[in-house]
């Protein structure tokens, strides 16, 4: 049996856990979970809001779904998902977005996958006063961060029949840190002559994603960047709701949605799953059980297309729980 790290989170993060637990029982595969406190729910218990017994747990276990934490703002805690990443080294991040048939949204047949840089950036934490007048954040981009990104990402595409890469950048402007990313990108492209590549500026491509999505396949871009497209690309496919995602590193992974807290639902039994389904059965895949990954991904398709059940941002009336069953049915 597997042992998995199970952390619950703040706001809807119980609720939607709780469905991917069910999903994933109801595929047939028997997961031992490790329940572990992260968020505002720890910061009770143990008074911080990222304790040493989790990230013990998360090394130990190598993997851990995740439901969403809320940062406590202006207590002078720093965000949990940046500590835990840097914690355990979790350096991508990877969000593949995909169109549902049957979903009211501005398209269809959307396939994109987008690779963010997980460590650095404007996210390493460097910020100062200078006196009571301005405040300072140092952007940080390593050539070590670029290259490990860089690769993941033509490696992905790779592994994944993907056809082209695209770096996202303003290294019109930022000519040394975007400069270096998008330098090492071009550099590391020239190790996968089957994939093409390109750049793109990241406000051309916010545009360009809002018009011809289609032309994307998988981008790879520095943390706020990445941090933003990914909201965006959600919006592309139907909402923060669907899209899943994977924080990626050498010695584990930790499975979570694009969406956060959503503390304007949470409690009210009506929050969408899928995305924490969805990364249910990519924690699927890398344990190994593919079968039961597919199976998981077909039960929420046929759900949603044929609108046995729909929860309210996608349009229907469904709670968490009848959407949730709605699946368990569709994939036994
Ligand atoms: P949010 O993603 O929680 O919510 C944005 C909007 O989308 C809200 O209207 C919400 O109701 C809706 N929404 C999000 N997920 C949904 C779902 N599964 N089903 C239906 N509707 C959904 O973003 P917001 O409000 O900016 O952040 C709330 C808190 O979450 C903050 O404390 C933030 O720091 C935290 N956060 C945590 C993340 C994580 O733990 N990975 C990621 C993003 C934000
Ligand atoms: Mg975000």
């Amino acid at each position: 049996m597997h042992t998995v790290t199970l952390i619950p989170g703040d706001g809807i993060g119980p609720e939607v856990t709780a469905a991917a637990v069910e999903v994933i029982a109801a595929a047939g595969i028997k997961i031992n979970w490790e329940i572990a406190d992260m968020g505002i729910t720890a910061l009770e218990k143990y008074g911080t809001p990222l304790p040493d017994e989790a990230i013990a747990s998360v090394k130990k276990n190598k993997f851990a779904l995740k439901g969403p934490v809320t940062t406590p703002v202006g207590k002078g805690f720093r965000s949990v998902n940046v500590g835990l990443r840097q914690a355990l080294n979790l350096y991508a991040n990877l969000r593949p977005v995909k169109s549902f048939p049957g979903i009211p949204s501005p398209f269809s047949s959307v396939d994109l996958v987008v690779v963010r840089e997980n460590t650095e950036d404007l996210y390493a934490g460097v910020e100062h006063n200078i006196g009571n007048v301005a405040a300072e954040a140092v952007k940080i981009i390593t050539k070590e961060a670029s290259n490990r990104i860089a690769r993941f990402a033509f490696q992905y595409a790779l592994e994944h029949r993907r056809k082209k890469v695209t770096a996202v950048h303003k290294a019109n402007i930022l000519k040394l840190s975007d400069g270096l990313f998008l330098n090492t990108c071009q550099a590391a492209a020239r190790d996968y002559p089957d994939i093409e590549f390109s750049d793109r500026i990241i406000d051309a491509l916010c545009m360009d994603l809002v018009l011809a999505p289609h032309k994307y396949d998988v981008l790879v871009l520095p943390n706020l960047y990445g941090d933003i497209v990914s909201d965006l690309c959600a919006g592309l496919v139907g909402g923060l709701g669907l899209v899943p995602g994977a924080n990626i590193g050498t010695e584990g992974a930790v499975f979570e949605a694009v969406h956060g807290s959503a503390p304007d639902i949470a409690g009210k039994g009506i929050a969408n799953p899928t995305a924490l389904m969805l990364c249910a059965a990519m924690l699927l895949d890398q344990l190994g059980e593919t079968t039961a990954a597919e199976k998981i991904r077909r039960g929420i398709e046929q759900v949603i297309e044929e609108k046995i059940a729909l929860t309210r941002d996608l349009g229907g009336s469904s709670s968490t729980r009848e959407f949730t069953e709605a699946i368990c049915r569709a994939i036994v």
